[in-house]
């Protein structure tokens, strides 16, 4: 089975994969994989951000072998996958987080934009049904990988997708 741990920048897909690599599950970085396999095949010198061959790298993600595979990264819902857990995070949160990284002023925007208006989970259900969400925002690292399990266990229907709604947090900015 092939998971995606997607989700806008800072919402924890990495936190929350490094935690499952240690308690065993197997765990690879879609941005480490496309550099390795060589599909990237460029660079975005607008938004400074690395451009990826999504077809040539979908190829190298069905090839590996796995009973359970957990992919980390923001466009692995475009991989051929069996369910899409998008982790989101209250884009005020996520500002926070964002800035902690040092990431500049344009990033973060960009990215906190991203997330109020659900980008990812938009894309996600386009080509992936079994797409679900995980609120990072009040759980700590340890219940996310909790969630994250119980989705792939078959505990899917609190993780529905409907319930995150960030348009409180955006009727406050004006
Ligand atoms: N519930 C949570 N799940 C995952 N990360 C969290 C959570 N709460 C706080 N964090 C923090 O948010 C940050 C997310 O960064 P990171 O994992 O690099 O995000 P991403 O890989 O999605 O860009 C980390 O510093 C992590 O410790
Ligand atoms: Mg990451």
């Amino acid at each position: 089975m092939l998971v995606a741990m997607t989700g806008t920048p800072g919402t924890g897909k990495t936190a929350t994969c490094e935690r499952l690599a240690e308690e065993g599950y197997q765990v690879v970085n879609l941005n480490e994989l496309a550099f390795e396999a060589n599909t990237v095949v460029g660079v975005d010198p607008e938004r400074d951000v690395d451009i990826v061959d999504v077809d040539a790298l979908c190829e190298k993600v069905s090839g590996l072998e796995n009973d359970l595979i957990f992919l980390d990264g923001h466009f692995s819902h475009l991989m051929d996958v069996d369910i899409s857990i998008v982790l989101r995070c209250n884009p005020n949160e996520l500002k926070k987080r964002l800035e902690a990284k040092d990431w500049n002023e344009r990033k973060v925007r960009e990215n906190v934009e991203a997330e109020a208006v659900d980008a990812i989970t938009i894309e996600s259900l386009e080509s992936v049904e079994e797409t679900y969400e995980v609120d990072t925002t009040k759980r700590t690292i340890d219940q996310t990988v909790e969630a994250v399990l119980r989705i792939v266990q078959g505990q899917k229907e609190e993780y529905r997708i409907g319930q995150v709604d960030w348009s409180e947090v955006i009727l406050d900015w004006y």
